[in-house]
């Protein structure tokens, strides 16, 4: 397995000049990149201090203040947000030392293409382990300090989070409704108000032995939080999603169970019973823990994209080199 563990790095102060940044009024000394926010993506605006705050990340002076063009080392492109005939995107000329930034967190099957994007980019940031700047909530080694796993109090078997925005549809749509014929599933509404704010949220994804993480495409590297999250508190996900293979790039292949280890929902349905009878086989699906820890995702709807955001001014506080992203499409579609 391939374990990517995201250090974060000091700043890199060799290309770093002294400006005089203006912003909200005060003028303050700063040595770092500025990297603008060209579209606030589906309009989720979060304080820029929470990349310091939550991530330790300092390294870029993060803005979206659009006067600041040019003097932007990077500029973050919401794929989205991209107008068809492109008349939202900057139009000023681009300062040499540019960089522009494809800012896309959906699979290829959920991503429109836009045509005449393609020759634009330097950089590329997207869940896909082979983007310039890739985000995901991933393991990391065990630290000395890190809590002794006890494992929650189980209330219950089998758990599931729908999404308003995300809904089922198709292949798992059809493959719960085969489940629930044969065990129980306790569903929750991700969207509900007490579900906003976190601490309900892990606290009833922990009460359950196994929790449902179903992506909405089974394109490659495609994991979202829905993996997260179980794996944070305590709980065995229950994929479905891209091969195997693809999720032990990622984690530890006894850390979770695949809808594919099974022919059907009726065999899935009664190896989960099986378990839920069998601790001692159950506790296995936690040896990981020895080695590894996760921590829990931003749940609040304003940080949907903020961990992504900070990562991408990480990246431009630290790498410099120059690039051209030749066929954009190419790369992502395939
Ligand atoms: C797929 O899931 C993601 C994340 O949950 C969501 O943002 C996106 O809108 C979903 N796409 C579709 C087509 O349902
Ligand atoms: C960024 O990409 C554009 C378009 O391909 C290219 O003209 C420009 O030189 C690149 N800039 C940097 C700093 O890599």
């Amino acid at each position: 397995i391939h374990l990517v563990i995201r250090t974060q790095s000091g700043r890199l102060t060799k290309h770093a000049k002294s400006k005089q940044l203006k912003s909200s009024g005060v003028t303050q000394q700063s040595d770092k990149p500025i990297v603008l926010l060209w579209f606030w993506p589906k309009n989720k605006r979060f304080d820029f201090e929470d990349c310091k705050r939550l991530f330790n990340i300092d390294s870029c002076h993060l803005t979206d203040d659009k006067n600041l063009y040019s003097k932007a080392q990077g500029v973050l492109i919401f794929h989205r947000a991209i107008a068809d005939d492109l008349s939202n995107l900057p139009t000023s000329p681009r300062p040499q030392f540019q960089r522009w930034i494809w800012f896309n967190m959906d699979s290829p099957t959920n991503t429109q293409k836009i045509p005449g994007i393609q020759g634009l980019f330097n950089l590329t940031l997207s869940y896909r382990k082979d983007a310039d700047i890739h985000v995901r909530w991933q393991m990391r080694v065990k630290r000395p300090t890190d809590q002794y796993f006890v494992l929650p109090k189980k209330e219950r078997l089998l758990c599931l989070f729908v999404d308003n925005n995300d809904p089922m549809t198709g292949a798992r749509q059809s493959y719960l409704r085969e489940l629930v014929q044969h065990i129980k599933v306790d569903i929750f509404n991700r969207s509900s108000a007490s579900f906003s704010k976190g601490e309900d949220y892990f606290m009833t994804i922990s009460s359950c032995k196994f929790n449902l993480a179903f992506e909405n495409s089974t394109d490659k590297d495609y994991i979202t939080e829905k993996l997260n999250g179980p794996l944070a508190v305590g709980t065995v996900p229950v994929v479905l999603g891209p091969p195997r293979q693809n999720y032990e790039d990622f984690i530890p292949g006894d850390s979770f169970v695949h809808v594919n280890d099974f022919p059907d929902a009726t065999k899935l349905a009664e190896f989960l019973l099986r378990l839920d009878k069998d601790n001692e086989t159950y506790m296995h699906y936690f040896d990981w823990r020895q080695g590894f820890s996760v921590r829990r995702h931003l749940t609040e709807e304003k940080h949907e994209f903020t961990h992504a955001i900070c990562q991408a001014c990480a990246h431009v506080g630290k790498a410099q080199e120059y690039r051209v992203l030749p066929d954009l499409y190419k790369w992502f579609f395939g």
